[in-house]
């Protein structure tokens, strides 16, 4: 068998899977979604699904990939050679080359925009992103990025750089919010932000929260599964695991403060979609001194979250193709990679270049980009949770499953926080039971009771 690699430390680990959960949902989607879906009660509904839902899947998803050392096929297969199961594996495989197709386009344009911002070129988002001529290769650029980090490998390529990149956003986030607090009416983001107001929830918006924590955690597609494999068996799981739900959701927050009171004191609307932070902010930053610096940092932070995330993505279908079929790990990145700018065309033309992608009738006239968001980002996720939740808690068993989880996290078999249940019997309850009911209520209220 090929040599896969391991994580040199746990923080490798750690800060690799906090790259992979912060990116483009935090920073990007994250703001937008809350603006569009009232504010602070999407914001209290989406920390809700990150701590009773997610976290413990998070754990079963690392859990699994550990135990298995394998990728997401692989670890399915391991635990279940035929039938129909293997079909998870391949929802899998096909989210992680989809998600990366349409999530480098949006890469693609925070890459641009660092150029733009730094040549304090004035031509508007939709012009922008309706040419192709500007678009298409930043796509490719962005896809050959990833290419080149994940093609050297887990410890030299995506651990290294998830080191460097990962605190230098957090400084560069900091710093703007510092920045944007000092605006005058600033208070009127923050209210919308933190008060949250129940009234304006709809089953939809309890989806769209549930999606955006899953897929901002990279969970339920087996990317964090891929990741768990490349750790030792004396690594703490549940101690990560806690590590990388507070970072990322510690971003999403800080993506909030930061865009929201800017927002508000430029009296712009929090409502404007996915083209919000490549609208309002260069607005924001054109009004500032040094204004074109402060954008094109912002933007370097953008491009850096998005490809901590990338990485993760290709890392996901190189392994597969890696350990599954015995290919070399460089011919296979860059054959993806080709594959995966190719499949990202649409996507990429559907912001203007093409009216019959832009506006698609039978998708309520939202864009292809909308529709693939829609699949992969709102349902999909959820959907490969639930059937790993099923998978885990009933297929491979639980009683295994937290024996496996139990090894090298030694507070798993003691009591919870001091309650009068042990942790693991807590965890397989929520793994068995309230994660996959929970996920399926959610769904069924948002089509029938809406
Ligand atoms: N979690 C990433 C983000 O927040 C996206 C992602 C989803 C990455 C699924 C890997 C797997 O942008």
């Amino acid at each position: 068998m090929t040599e896969r690699g391991q994580w040199s430390s746990r923080l490798g680990f750690v800060l690799s899977a906090a790259g992979s959960a912060v990116g483009l949902a935090n920073v990007w989607a994250f703001p937008y979604r809350a603006g569009q879906n009232g504010g602070a009660a999407f914001v209290v509904i989406y920390l809700a699904c990150i701590f009773l839902i997610c976290f413990p899947f998070l754990l079963a998803e690392i859990n699994l990939g550990r135990f298995t050392q394998k990728n997401a096929m692989g670890a399915i297969r391991a635990i279940r050679p035929r039938g129909s199961w293997l079909g998870l594996g391949v929802l899998c495989i096909s989210a992680g080359f989809c998600i990366l197709s349409f999530y480098s386009v949006v890469a693609g344009w925070s890459l641009g925009y660092i150029f733009k911002m730094l040549a304090a070129n004035e031509t508007s988002f939709p012009e922008f992103a309706a040419s192709p001529i500007q678009t298409l290769p930043l796509l490719l650029a962005f896809i050959m990025l990833t290419a080149f980090v994940v093609y050297r490998g887990i410890q030299h390529g995506i651990e290294r750089w998830s080191k460097l990149l990962m605190p230098t956003l957090v400084v560069l986030m900091v710093a703007l919010i510092l920045h944007g607090l000092t605006l005058p009416g600033a208070a009127a983001g923050l209210d919308f932000f933190l008060r949250p107001d129940f009234s304006k929830v709809t089953g939809r918006t309890i989806v769209t929260a549930m999606g955006q924590a899953f897929f901002s955690l990279s969970l339920g597609i087996g990317g964090v599964l891929t990741y768990g494999s490349y750790l030792s068996k004396d690594e703490n799981i549940v101690s990560a695991g806690t590590w990388v739900v507070l970072l990322d959701s510690l971003i999403a927050l800080l993506a909030g403060l930061m865009i929201f009171p800017a927002l508000f004191s430029f009296g712009q609307q929090p409502t404007e979609g996915p083209a919000l932070v490549f609208i309002v902010l260069p607005a924001i930053f054109a009004a500032l001194p040094a204004g074109n610096i402060l954008g094109a940092a912002f933007f370097v932070m953008l491009t850096i979250a998005a490809l901590t995330s990338t990485i993760s993505l290709m890392e996901l279908l190189v392994a597969y193709f890696v350990d599954e079929r015995g290919w070399a790990r460089g011919k296979i990145t860059w054959l993806l990679g080709g594959a995966i700018f190719v499949f990202g065309i649409p996507s990429a033309l559907s912001h203007g270049a093409v009216p019959a992608l832009s506006q698609m009738a039978w998708f309520g006239g939202k864009s292809f980009l909308e529709f693939m968001i829609f699949v992969w980002f709102d349902i999909v996720p959820p959907l490969g949770a639930l059937l790993f939740c099923i998978f885990i808690g009933w297929v491979w068993g639980i009683g295994k499953a937290a024996d496996e989880l139990a090894q090298g996290s030694p507070g798993f078999r003691k009591s919870f926080l001091g309650l009068p249940i042990r942790a693991d019997r807590l965890w397989g309850f929520f793994i068995r039971f309230v994660c996959p009911l929970a996920i399926v209520a959610i769904w069924i209220n948002a089509v029938f009771f809406d």
